[in-house]
């Protein structure tokens, strides 16, 4: 009897263990539960090598395929048993790659893994066909701009970037850091095998780890390489005085609890790192691999810590990047400005989708609304109190015991019906579909995935069985293509019963999550599509599924319809495939403080349309804090409130009417500006210039902006300050730049170039618009956005010294493709010489085109004289009188704005407005 339960209670033992890892506690992150470097073998040892302990030399220089290569071989005969491959290769536009892997007629007993569909094939087909090596005996040298040439050093290796004139710019192996570990056939007695807690790996091909420096030089900070709660620019990991002592990690992990100071890796990662420097410029160094990595910012006089300090004629900033398996295929980018580096690294990995309209305005999220009734009532609240939302998300309890595309047929059993009542107010709803399959045998997918072999396999080749939600879970092997196509048309009307065309998707759990494997995640040595062991490919998992996903919605849509998936896990390239959020946050002013390096760094590594939970994810957030998450919040590209299901209710209208009042205006903050925020992911979606913005971003030769993460740009013309303290009266703010800044809520103007001690009170945080610009908003209040889609729009002009101002505006269908061939509006409105001016800067379109008989009913001035009285807009030689006027349709207190009332010159015409 006892022999036959046992196993049994065992795993119910494992599930409630499992289970509890996701409850909040007073003990906050398991730190035991994750490898340090030092218990990480590939990254000790690669952390334990001195610096010029590389003796590879580049030999047998040539041009081969329009690259030029050459063979790394040991100059000592050790430690290499083949000589590697080195490819450089020249793109469009200057880009460098840098390629090293095995070489494969030298037969390695399996080829190493090459991450495949995240370089853009338009990115690949600009390759420059080099014909011309210069030989300057110790080195080989390719033009690679005007300005600009790639030199590959011969003994001992290095490649590097100078400019003409001799100074460098980018380097790598510069400290003789290299090295690269071959895969190798055991042989008899030897045992690979490494152990954490109670896990064993087996590493069949023994360890294959790569590791090298790179160097910036005259940078004074470097940034990226999300995702970490860390301050945007980032701190040493190695070297005298270091504030932590453990590598940048890159391993996507499902963290619980995690701190909001570390260099420990979470959900996502993106191997890109940006430096920036007064007298240098921006420069950016991407590793495309999808392997476990470490990344140390090398601290000044961190090569002396075993040895005598290399002379050093130029500044730089020495970094080491270590990586478990994969092959080295680096980008350097050599911007020189802070947008060129995105740019160009978004011209490899893709520009961000645009995203719906609707996608772009306020969300609704909790761990879980219950049933209908309960999403009955919070959609009919938001409408009794006057709060503007678009989206109704739905957590894992909505299903069928954890099966995705199911509902729980006593919470929901009509979920068509719910959908539609949503959707007849213009709003949405969003339904969580996670990676992990129940392992249930009446469960349609998991029959289908098993009868296809459609699972991830463990070592010894059975479908992988992990512990998730649903209990006993497997994992769809989304590297395979096959495997996406099948999981993309699970997500037809047809096949998703219940769902409508306003139904939209939420992929969580995806680094992969799994309760009960090695750091909650999948084991290192299972199994994918050809062979390919899931070391190499851990970061990317996440990347794939929400492809498929993404994919699926696509191709319900029949292609019109742009898809929306936000997703937790990410890497290189999932800019392309929908949002991403920063995950289980906690309801701590030291969080709130924490999302805006975090969602800063996520947008200048391509990925913009990204937010934090409003509010904290675990724990209760007092009233003040949620208050200032809101006002945050409404300025994250993307604004979602949601909450763990222990945590108390917090819907906006539960804290009383004034706190209610607050936090609708944050809300409604964000719908005005909508017009200005849709037109900043187009701008995104064209140049992968993100939405929300370092201050260095805009002000380049600004230093006092290097370091600040505590304020922000929501593109070239708001500056946000958060509110990171409890009781704050004052908050001192640093406006950048030559010209003056408007208060958002006053019309008061600032100097630039100073830090304003300013007076906060509760009703908003400090947000200004530069001088100089034109922002356009929608001004009246509606249930969602949907419904705002022919409101009038009003025109904020803030001039500069000299009197001018410019700005954009575009707008398209908000839903379809066809942005793509031609229909959208874009106009660029200047202000010059008394004179405001609308054109049009739409590219020639392709075909289609869009029309809309939107106007502008309002123009609010700042900084024009009041002695202005009139204005006459032509065409129509129509006569409108200036009046003071407010610039905030809550304005609380008065405004120093002029207005003039009734233009009513319609957003798709040319047109001027002449200031008499
Ligand atoms: C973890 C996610 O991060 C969180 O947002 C979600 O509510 C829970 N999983 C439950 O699905």
């Amino acid at each position: 009897m006892a022999t036959t339960r046992s196993p049994l209670l065992l795993l119910l033992l494992l599930f409630l263990l499992s289970c509890s890892l996701h409850i909040p506690s007073v003990s906050s992150w398991k730190k035991d539960e994750f490898r340090n470097c030092k218990q990480t073998p590939f990254c000790h040892r690669a952390r334990s090598r001195s610096p010029r302990s590389c003796s590879l030399v580049a030999a047998d220089v040539a041009i081969h395929d329009g690259d030029l290569t050459a063979k790394l071989v040991s100059k000592n005969g050790e430690p290499f048993e083949n000589p590697l491959i080195l490819k450089l290769s020249v793109y469009k536009g200057g880009i460098l790659r840098v390629r090293v892997d095995e070489d494969p007629n030298l037969g390695p007993p399996k080829k190493r893994f090459e991450v495949p569909d995240v370089v853009l094939g338009e990115f690949e087909s600009s390759k420059l066909w080099l014909s011309r090596v210069s030989d300057e005996g110790v080195s080989s040298v390719v033009y690679l701009s005007s300005d600009l040439e790639a030199v590959v050093r011969h003994d001992p290796f290095e490649v590097y970037v100078r400019r003409k004139g001799g100074e460098r710019v980018l380097s790598m192996n510069s400290n003789g850091l290299f090295d690269f570990e071959q895969l190798r056939m055991k042989k008899e007695g030897e045992d690979w095998s490494e152990s954490f807690r109670s896990h064993t790996d087996s590493r069949p091909y023994g360890p294959q780890s790569i590791s090298f420096d790179v160097s910036f030089y005259g940078a004074d900070f470097v940034y990226g390489i999300p995702e970490h709660a860390t301050a945007l620019a980032l701190s040493p990991t190695r070297g005298p005085g270091v504030e932590f002592s453990e590598p940048y990690r890159l391993f996507n992990l499902d963290v619980f609890e995690y701190l909001h100071d570390s260099p420990f890796g979470i959900y996502g990662s993106i191997p890109l790192m940006l430096s920036h420097g007064k007298g240098s410029g921006t420069n950016g160094f991407f590793w495309l691999n999808a392997a476990e990595m470490q990344i140390d910012v090398l601290g000044k006089g961190w090569d002396a810590e075993d040895g005598i300090a290399l002379p050093s004629s130029q500044e730089r900033i020495d970094t080491h990047w270590m990586s478990e398996a994969g092959i080295v295929d680096a980008f350097f980018f050599l911007g020189p400005e802070p947008k060129d580096v995105v740019q160009q690294y978004t011209s490899v990995t893709g520009r961000p989708s645009m995203p719906q309209h609707f996608a772009t305005a306020y969300h609704q999220c909790r761990w879980n609304y219950r049933d209908e009734e309960d999403v009955g009532n919070v959609d009919s609240k938001f409408d009794e109190f006057d709060i503007p939302y678009d989206v109704l998300w739905l957590d894992i309890e909505h299903t069928n015991g954890k099966r995705y595309f199911t509902w729980d047929s006593a919470l929901f059993p009509h979920p068509e019906e719910m959908q539609k009542k949503l959707a007849d107010k213009g709003r949405h709803m969003v339904t969580i579909v996670d990676p992990h399959i129940k392992r249930d045998d009446d469960y349609y997918i998991h029959k289908e995935a098993t009868n296809n072999g459609y699972y991830v396999k463990d070592s010894s080749g059975k479908d992988y069985d992990g512990w998730c939600w649903p209990g006993s879970s497997s994992y769809l092997d989304v590297l395979n293509p096959e495997i996406r196509s099948w999981w993309a048309d699970k997500f037809s009307l047809q096949n998703y019963a219940g769902s409508t065309p306003s139904l939209y998707i939420w992929n969580d759990m995806n680094e992969p999550s799994v309760f009960n494997g090695p750091e909650v995640t999948m084991p290192r040595d299972a199994l994918h599509h050809g062979g390919v062991e899931h070391r190499e490919l851990h970061n990317a998992y996440g990347y794939y599924f929400h492809m498929a996903t993404a994919d699926g919605l696509l191709k319900r849509g029949n292609g019109n319809d742009r898809p929306f998936v936000l997703s937790r896990a990410f890497f290189p390239g999932s800019q392309r495939y929908g949002a991403i959020w920063t995950g289980d946050n906690t309801a701590e002013w030291e969080h709130l403080r924490v999302s805006v390096p975090m969602v800063l760094t996520l947008g200048l590594t391509g990925i913009t349309f990204a937010g934090a939970d409003v509010g904290g994810f675990f724990g209760n957030p007092d009233t003040e804090l949620l208050v200032r998450w809101y006002q945050l919040g409404a300025y994250y590209p993307f604004f979602r409130a949601h909450a763990h299901h222990d945590t108390k209710r917090r819907e906006p209208w539960l804290f009383g009417d004034r706190n209610t009042e607050l936090m609708r205006d944050a809300i409604r903050t964000r719908y005005i500006l909508l017009p200005y925020f849709y037109t900043l992911f187009r701008e995104a979606n064209t140049t992968g210039v993100p939405v929300m913005r370092p201050l260095w971003m805009e002000f380049p030769a600004d230093e006092a902006t290097f370091k600040n993460d505590e304020a922000f740009m929501v593109g070239n013309s708001i500056l946000v300050q958060g509110i990171y303290t409890a009781g704050a009266k004052h908050a001192s703010v640093y406006l950048p730049g030559g010209q003056s800044w408007y208060d958002m809520k006053t019309g008061v103007a600032y100097k630039g170039g100073v830090t304003h001690n300013l007076g906060v009170s509760d009703d908003s945080i400090p947000a200004f618009q530069k001088a100089g610009t034109i922002i356009p908003r929608k001004d009246r209040f509606r249930r969602s956005s949907t419904q705002m889609v022919n409101d009038p729009y009003t025109l904020v002009i803030a001039l500069d010294g000299s009197l001018e101002a410019e700005g954009e505006l575009y707008v398209d269908d908000g839903k379809s493709f066809e942005f793509g061939q031609g229909a959208y509006i874009h106009r660029r409105f200047s202000f010059t010489k008394g004179q405001l001016t609308s054109t049009n800067i739409a590219a020639p379109g392709s075909g289609k085109t869009f029309s809309s008989n939107c106007i502008i009913d309002r123009i609010i001035l700042l900084g024009l004289s009041s002695g202005n009285k009139s204005a006459l807009v032509e065409p129509g030689n129509i006569k409108l009188t200036i009046e003071p006027g407010p610039l905030n349709l809550h304005a609380r207190s008065s405004s120093k704005a002029l207005t003039i009332r009734r233009p009513n010159v319609r957003i798709a015409d040319d047109w001027t407005i002449k200031i008499l």
